[in-house]
C-alpha cells in the first residue's frame, strides 16, 4: 500500500513512470567476477540471472552471489514508489529540499557549494561548484560503467576513448571511466581499465585531454575487487579483510592493508598526472573497500574491523592519502553502497555522514540502483531521503539508479541531491544529459535497441557483447 494520506500539498506530482515501471522488475546490474562463463559479466540483470536477489547490490548479500533469498526479500514494487502513487506518502521524515517545486528548471543556480540539504532546488543545468577545481557544467554524471572494452593489459582501448567522449560532447557535466584497478592482484574481470602502473598512463592521458575539450570534468573511479578480484587473472589467490575459503581468498595483513591503502593513493596520483580533474573511491557494491565496511564479516582487531570506527578506516586512511597527495584543484569522490553487502541502513548512513563531515570530499555518490526504493529494512521512507537529509558542508550528494527521464532527474533534486548519475541512460543515449537539459519531457527510448543504433551511440562490439549477455531486454 503505497498511497496514504499525506503531504501532497508539499510535494510535486511525481514524474510519469510508466516507462521506468519497467525497471522495477529488473535485476539491477550487478558487478562480479569473471570466474565461470556464467559469471564473465560483471554485471546481471534480473532476467537473466533470477535466482539472484532481486535487490543485488543494494539489498543484502554480497553481490555477484546467487543467494536463493527470493522468499525472504520485500516486494520490489511495495518497496518502491508506483505510478500514480503519491511519493508524498512516503515522506515521512520531511525532507527540506522537498517544497513542491517542478520549475526547477527555471531556478537560479546557486552561487556557492551546495553545502545543506536546504534551500532552493537547483536546476538540471545549473553548474556545480566543486571545493577544488572547476565547477562541473551541470548536474549530469555518467555512471562509472564496467565496458570491457580495454586491452588484456588494462591499457586504454580506442573504442572505450571513444565511448566516454561521446559522452562528454553529450552533454555529462562529469564523465566517470568505469570501474579501474589500482593494484593488479585487484583486476576482477576480463577487459577492466587499469590504473596500476604508469603503462597505463599514456591511454588514461589522452582520454583525459579529450575529455576536457568536450567540456566536461573528468574522474576515474578507483576500484579493487578484493575477495571479488579474479585470480585467473591476477595470478594470486584473492586478498580480503577476513580468511574467506569459500573466495579462496585470505585475510590480508595489517601492512597489506596499509600497502592497499597506498595504491589507491598512488593511482588518484597517476589519475592527477594523466589529466584528470579528479577520482571516485568506489567503496560500493561489495568490493574491497566496501568488504572492510562489512559487520557481518569484518571482525579484524588491527584496527582495521571490528566496530564501524574500524571498518571505516581503510575508507578514510585512502581519503586522507589522496588529499594529501594531489593538488589544490583535485576532486574526490566516493561511492557508497546505502544497505546491503553486510552494511545496515543505520551504519550506510552513518558512513555517509562522517564522509560528508569531513569536508575532504567534493562528491558522494549514493549508488540506489533505483531512487525511488524504500530501505529494505523496513526503515521510514524513502532511501534516498536518508542520505539526502544528511548535513553536507561543501560536499555534493548523487544519486543513481533507474533515472531514465528528465522528470526522473528533476525530482532527485527536488528530494534533495545535486546531482543525477546516470548509467544505462546514457548507454541508450549517448547524449542523455543534452537531451534532458534541452527536453522537460525527455524520456528514453524503448528497449530493446538494436546494435546498429547502440553502435551509433559509440558502444563499441565488446560491451555490446557484455551488454548482450547480461542484459535480455537492452540489446535486441
Ligand atoms: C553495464 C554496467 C556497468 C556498470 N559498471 C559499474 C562500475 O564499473 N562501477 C560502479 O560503481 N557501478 C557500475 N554499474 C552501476 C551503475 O554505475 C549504476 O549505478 C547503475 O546501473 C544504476 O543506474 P542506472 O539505472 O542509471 O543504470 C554498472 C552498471 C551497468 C549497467
Amino acid at each position: 500500500m503505497l498511497e496514504e494520506a499525506g503531504h501532497a500539498t508539499t510535494v510535486p506530482n511525481p514524474p510519469d513512470r510508466q516507462a521506468t515501471r519497467r525497471e522495477m522488475t529488473e535485476q539491477p546490474p550487478r558487478e562480479r567476477p569473471a570466474t565461470s562463463p556464467e559469471r564473465a559479466n560483471p554485471h546481471r540483470s534480473r532476467a537473466r540471472s533470477r535466482e539472484v536477489h532481486p535487490f543485488g547490490v543494494v539489498a543484502g548479500e554480497a553481490p555477484g552471489e546467487p543467494t536463493g533469498r527470493g522468499s525472504d526479500r520485500p516486494g520490489l514494487d511495495s518497496r518502491r514508489l508506483g505510478r500514480g502513487g503519491s511519493r508524498t506518502s512516503l515522506l515521512l521524515a520531511p525532507v527540506p529540499h522537498v517544497t513542491g517545486m517542478m520549475t526547477a528548471m527555471s531556478t537560479p543556480a546557486p552561487s556557492s557549494p551546495p553545502a545543506s540539504p536546504s534551500g532552493p532546488t537547483p536546476a538540471l543545468a545549473d553548474p556545480l561548484p566543486q571545493p577544488h577545481g572547476r565547477p562541473w557544467r551541470n548536474r549530469f554524471a555518467l555512471a562509472p560503467l564496467t565496458n570491457t572494452q580495454s586491452h588484456a593489459d588494462g591499457t586504454l582501448s580506442d573504442d572505450e576513448r571513444r565511448w566516454l567522449v561521446a559522452r562528454g560532447t553529450g552533454g555529462f557535466g562529469l564523465v566517470m571511466t568505469a570501474a579501474a584497478y589500482v593494484a593488479p592482484a585487484g583486476q576482477a574481470w576480463g577487459g577492466q581499465l587499469g590504473i596500476a602502473s604508469d603503462a597505463h598512463l599514456s591511454g588514461l592521458t589522452a582520454l583525459a585531454d579529450e575529455l576536457r575539450a568536450t567540456g566536461a570534468t573528468s574522474s576515474v573511479q578507483l576500484h579493487h575487487g578484493g575477495r571479488r578480484a579474479d585470480p585467473r587473472l591476477t595470478g594470486r589467490p584473492n586478498q580480503c579483510p577476513w580468511d574467506d575459503p569459500e573466495k579462496d581468498a585470505v585475510a590480508m595483513s595489517t601492512g597489506e592493508v596499509e600497502a592497499m591503502v597506498e595504491d589507491f593513493v598512488a593511482a588518484a596520483v597517476r589519475a592527477e598526472r594523466a589529466g584528470f580533474d579528479g577520482v571516485q573511491l568506489h567503496g560500493a557494491h561489495g568490493y574491497l573497500l566496501g568488504q572492510f565496511l562489512d559487520a557481518r564479516h569484518n571482525h579484524r582487531t588491527d584496527g582495521y574491523g571490528g566496530d564501524l570506527d574500524g571498518r571505516v578506516r581503510p575508507l578514510l586512511d585512502v581519503v586522507e592519502g589522496v588529499r594529501a597527495a594531489t593538488g589544490p584543484d583535485f576532486q574526490l569522490g566516493v561511492r557508497l553502497t546505502p544497505e546491503g553487502t553486510g552494511i545496515s541502513l543505520e551504519e550506510g548512513v552513518e558512513t555517509a555522514r562522517r564522509l560528508l563531515d569531513s569536508d575532504l570530499l567534493d562528491h558522494l555518490d549514493m549508488s540506489l540502483w533505483d531512487v525511488f526504493m524504500r530501505p529494505r529494512t523496513g526503515a521510514d521512507g524513502l532511501l534516498i531521503e536518508h542520505f539526502a537529509r544528511l548535513p553536507r558542508r561543501r560536499t555534493a550528494l548523487g544519486v543513481a539508479g533507474g533515472v531514465v527521464s528528465a522528470a526522473d532527474a528533476r525530482w532527485c533534486l527536488e528530494q534533495g541531491a545535486d546531482f543525477v548519475t546516470v548509467g544505462i541512460g546514457a548507454i541508450l543515449h549517448h547524449d542523455f544529459a543534452a537531451r534532458a537539459l534541452g527536453d522537460p519531457d525527455f524520456r528514453v527510448r524503448e528497449r530493446p535497441v538494436s546494435r546498429e543504433d547502440l553502435r551509433a551511440e559509440s558502444v563499441g562490439e565488446a560491451f555490446l557483447d557484455y551488454l548482450a549477455a547480461g542484459w535480455d531486454d537492452l540489446v535486441a
